[in-house]
């Protein structure tokens, strides 16, 4: 039986496109990938001539029956509006996290998805990485018995990264949404769905002045305009207790924190923000130890969640990366901040299937040739 390919097209050709379009075109081939646009079209006549592909107009993109799938790579603020255009368009989506920026218009997006029958994908897909792949194979096989709490905290340097990426400082780019979801989202696909939430959240420096020596905004006011540093709470269905701590007005060298306490050891889980960070498992009366990796996508690895959404699409089954995953993370972090501004518990609405694991054992490179995609058929 032929396998066809699925018609994908880019919208925003910004930073993080390189590396899906080099996945996209050199990696993984269930994909086929035909056209991008970008408000700035120099930029995206610069990607289409790197990557072979044609630079076209947002709308001829929409337009063009050709196209199955979109993959949204434009800023937090554009996410909601493209989707909604693309699904309107009867077309497939992956999109960069977050889903959206207001809680009512991911859930509108659900609801379009589900009515026309249409799937939409969202990013983070590192947990379809080797870390925490390995991580889940650990879980699933009692290493640290049954989970009772998890701790997750990440920091890092707003005022100076806010100066260069200015939708960091907005609603929806603050850092429980840009950075994380990718800690929240491990945690989903570890854990599965939340039950309540409770936070304390803050905007510290409200009003800055640009820091950048070099820059020509350098001492020009500057408005962080939404919570900076927010702490949390979270009880899973599964009665897991943990605790969360984000704080982008901090140092430049975060330093992510990510574990699982079990009533047989602790697992600890490395950078969620990448794909092969080292798994460490703690067990009683023994020193920690760094786990082999069990599953393969140890390096950059971006591109799978929505290549692994095509070979689903072509399998007829859910795909991983999946619209509840993500949406469920999103309004965990809006039940945070929600919770924090009105001084009570948030009660989650929503919930997801775990996605499964990945197949174990797949290796980079196979003997008989690359066996790049072996992983994501099923
Ligand atoms: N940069 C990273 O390291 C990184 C890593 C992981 C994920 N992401 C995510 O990827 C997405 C894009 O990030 P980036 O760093 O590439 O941003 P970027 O600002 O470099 O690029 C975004 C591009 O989208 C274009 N764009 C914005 N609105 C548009 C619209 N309505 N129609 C067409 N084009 C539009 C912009 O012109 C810009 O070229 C974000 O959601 C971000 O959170 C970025």
């Amino acid at each position: 039986m032929k396998i066809e390919k699925i018609n994908a097209a880019v919208i925003g050709c910004g930073v993080i496109s390189d590396i899906y379009m080099d996945s996209l075109k050199n990696r993984f081939r269930i994909i086929n990938l035909t056209a991008c646009s970008d408000l700035d079209e120099e930029r995206s006549r610069k990607q289409a001539e790197k990557y072979g592909i044609e630079p076209k107009s947002t709308e001829a993109i929409m337009q063009d029956p050709n196209v199955d799938m979109i993959i949204n790579l434009t800023t937090p603020n554009a996410h909601y509006s493209i989707i909604k255009q693309a699904l309107n368009h009867g077309k497939h989506v992956f999109s960069e996290k977050m889903i959206a920026v207001e809680l009512e218009q991911g859930k509108e997006l659900l609801d379009i998805a589900r009515a026309k029958n249409l799937r939409i994908g969202v990013a983070p897909d590192t947990f379809l990485g080797a870390g925490i792949q390995t991580a889940k194979y650990i879980l699933e096989h009692g290493l640290i018995g049954t989970p009772t709490s998890a701790l997750v905290s990440l920091n890092r340097n707003f005022g100076l990264f806010g100066d260069l990426l200015p939708h960091l400082l907005k609603q929806g780019g603050n850092l429980p949404f840009d950075t994380g979801c990718y800690y929240l989202t491990a945690l989903a696909a570890l854990l599965g769905p939340v039950e309540y939430v409770n936070g304390f959240s803050r905007t510290y420096r409200p009003d800055r002045v640009g820091e950048h020596l070099d820059k020509p905004w350098f001492g020009e006011p500057m408005k962080a305009e939404a919570e900076n540093i927010l702490v949390g709470s979270m009880q899973y269905k599964n009665g897991v207790l943990c605790s969360v701590h984000f704080n982008s007005e901090s140092i430049v060298n975060e330093l992510p924190e990510l574990k699982i306490y079990g009533t047989e050891g602790v697992l600890i889980i490395g950078d969620p923000n990448t794909f092969g960070s080292p798994v460490v498992l703690k067990k009683p009366m023994s020193d920690a130890v760094e786990f082999p990796f069990t599953h393969g996508y140890k390096d950059n690895s971006r591109g799978i969640g929505c290549a692994e959404m095509a070979w689903a699409m072509r399998a007829g089954r859910p795909h991983r990366a999946s619209m509840e995953m993500a949406y469920h993370v999103f309004e965990q972090i809006h039940g945070m901040l929600i919770s924090a501004r009105n001084g009570c518990r948030y009660e989650m609405e929503s919930t997801f299937e775990i996605p499964e694991a990945l197949p174990a054992g797949y290796i980079d490179n196979g003997f008989w040739g690359p066996t790049e995609e072996s992983a994501l058929i099923k």
